[in-house]
């Protein structure tokens, strides 16, 4: 089994990484990811050793280095942490934004149809707006989308695109 986690040098991917090394030591991770001003490569240094560990500095973005990846890795499943993910950043400048969060997703998906692989995409509660501090009040995956931020929008927007692609080209 071969997994690629984009975004495994931020906070959530790196700990993903670490949990999937411990429990499926027979597993193949490859860790994509862009080293923005989120990611620390140090924070792998315990895996990085390891022989079914890779790491590649690479942006999601890159049409031919993420297609290049497929071609030679043949991933069985992506996990797509790789997110700008700083909500007040997002407010100061909304295009990497979604750059990253949207066309980033569209396009590890459009490798994931060309190469057979399954597709994971990490969400956020923030589509679903704000829930007020002193009630019980859950959301769950049928609450409306409300979101009010450009990060959160983005997120909503990448989820948007997972359903739709997953109504339109179905299970490869
Ligand atoms: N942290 C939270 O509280 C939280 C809560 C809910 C959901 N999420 C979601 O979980 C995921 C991970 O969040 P996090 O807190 O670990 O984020 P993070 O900001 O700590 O890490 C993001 C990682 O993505 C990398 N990255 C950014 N742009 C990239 C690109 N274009 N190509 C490749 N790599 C890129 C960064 O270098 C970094 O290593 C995100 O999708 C985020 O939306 C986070």
């Amino acid at each position: 089994m071969t997994i690629i986690v984009t975004g495994g040098a931020g906070f959530i991917g790196s700990n993903f990484i670490f949990y999937m090394m411990k429990h499926h030591p027979e597993y193949r991770i490859i860790c994509l990811d862009k080293l923005t001003y989120a990611g620390n490569i140090r924070t792998l240094e315990t895996v990085m050793r390891n022989d079914n560990f890779r790491f590649i500095k690479l942006d999601i973005c890159d049409r031919a280095g993420v297609y290049a990846l497929f071609e030679e890795e043949k991933p069985d499943i992506v996990v797509n942490f790789a997110a700008e993910s700083h909500v007040d950043r997002s407010i100061e400048s909304p295009e990497v934004f979604l750059q990253t969060n949207i066309i980033g997703a569209s396009v590890l998906m459009d490798a994931c149809r060309k190469y057979g692989a399954r597709f994971h995409q990490v969400s956020t509660d923030e589509v679903y707006g704000d829930l007020p501090l002193d009630s019980n009040a859950m959301f769950t995956e049928e609450s409306p989308l409300k979101p009010s931020s450009p990060y959160s929008s983005s997120k909503a927007s990448a989820d948007l695109l997972v359903l739709a692609y997953h109504r339109t080209y179905g299970r490869q």
